[in-house]
């Protein structure tokens, strides 16, 4: 469930383009499309992880991962080269992890996020976890995954200054960098099912998608976060 920091990312859309019926909204820029601001966060996570041993905020709540790691159990494929994409403190890899995963890669562009990640990682015996810095949107990857996750990094770049163009490269990396009937798994608590589809529409199909809790506002039914599963066209 979106807590109060997660309830930041909703932000109100503006509508930028009308094309052959179907709706593109922008979303306002915010402080959460910089890296100055994940920078600032994680290094005040370290301080509360140095202090008291929290690994820091877990986004969109426990269920969130939780949900997504039970599809990749449940879809057998263990020996799958898994990347969490945006990983903040890693608590993704690390519940993979005490699943028996073992080739678990971790990319985020702040180095306090890595750097988190990885004393978390250590405390808890798993420090051959792969943790690198890298901006996706500036850097390819130099090998390719049979599953790359995204919890709450697409939102954060849609956020930025110049969002068509993050997009944009946004999905070209994933593309790139996805094997041969590999999965792209996406959760977002900014778009719904339909806006991501339409966005990745061009490079991915949808092949499933991981139900949420449902509410229920002035008679119409919505949800807190949005998962779907994508393989390449
Ligand atoms: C909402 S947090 C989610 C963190 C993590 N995925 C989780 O679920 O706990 C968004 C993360 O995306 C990272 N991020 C944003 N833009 C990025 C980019 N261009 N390249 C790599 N990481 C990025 C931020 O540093 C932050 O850790």
């Amino acid at each position: 469930m979106c807590n109060n920091s997660n309830l930041r990312f909703k932000n109100i859309k503006k509508k930028i383009e009308v094309k052959m019926n179907e709706i593109v909204e922008e979303l306002n820029t915010s402080e959460l499309g910089t890296k100055q601001f994940w920078e600032q966060r994680y290094i005040e996570e370290i301080e509360n992880f140095n202090k008291f041993g929290d690994p820091g905020e877990i986004w969109f709540g426990e269920d969130s991962a939780e949900r997504v790691i039970n599809w990749i159990v449940c879809s057998n494929i263990k020996e799958s080269k898994i990347l969490d994409i945006g990983c903040g403190n890693g608590m993704f890899l690390i519940e993979l992890a005490r699943e028996g995963f073992t080739n678990l890669f971790g990319t985020d562009y702040s180095q306090n996020a890595i750097n988190l990640a990885k004393a978390i990682a250590h405390k808890q015996d798993f420090s051959w976890i792969n943790y690198c810095v890298k901006d996706i949107l500036a850097e390819e990857f130099n090998h390719t995954f049979d599953i790359i996750h995204d919890k709450g990094t697409y939102d954060a770049i849609c956020l930025n200054e110049n969002p068509k163009d993050a997009r944009e490269k946004y999905t070209n990396i994933i593309l790139k960098s996805l094997n041969k009937d590999g999965y792209f798994i996406i959760t977002s608590c900014n778009w719904t099912k339909d806006e991501l589809n339409m966005q990745f529409k061009s490079k991915f199909t949808p092949v499933e998608i991981i139900p949420t809790p449902q509410f229920k506002f002035g008679g119409k039914v919505g949800h807190l976060v949005t998962t779907v599963i994508y393989k390449t066209i």
